[in-house]
């Protein structure tokens, strides 16, 4: 699957968004290690806290039907109704949902919105020393 056909995949996913709140939809779509896709959309609340992410609801979804796996998301978002015309940055719990599945090293997040090509970042882009599973355990990475 290219970058291309997953960010089309996340364009799907937003289609399902549930923001009356904020207008702002995004979508994502999760790539696992053995090729399945779990999209992704934000659901938002009347009382605002439990809303969540499209990122979220993608490995939710992914993880209850048994992955642990994850090799690439992409993701989209903007003003509802348009479509997007900058990246969509995953908010910071996310990020660290992220950290508890994948390889910060070698996990890809692919935004697209801007014009041209999607482009990719690993997870440690994103979240430099993030706090992990092998925090716990003590099987740290050096720092
Ligand atoms: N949102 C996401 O779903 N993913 C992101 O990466 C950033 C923000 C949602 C949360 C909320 O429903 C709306 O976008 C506005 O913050």
């Amino acid at each position: 699957m290219t970058d291309s056909e997953l960010v089309a995949a996340a364009l799907e996913a937003r289609e399902r968004a549930y923001a009356p709140y904020s207008h702002f939809t995004v979508g994502a779509a999760l790539l696992c290690s053995d090729g399945s896709v779990y999209g992704g959309c934000n659901v938002e609340n009347a009382a605002h806290a439990p809303g969540t992410c499209a990122e979220r609801t993608a490995f939710l979804r992914a993880v209850f039907d048994g992955h642990r796996d994850f090799t690439a998301i992409a993701i989209v978002g903007g003003p509802a109704g348009k479509p997007p015309t900058a990246p969509c940055a995953p908010c910071g719990v996310c990020r660290q949902v992220m950290m508890e599945f994948c390889q910060p090293n070698a996990f890809r997040i692919i935004l697209a919105g801007n014009p041209g090509q999607p482009k990719s970042y690993t997870l440690d882009e994103l979240l430099p020393l993030g706090f992990g599973p092998k925090n716990l355990s003590g099987n740290l990475p050096d720092c």
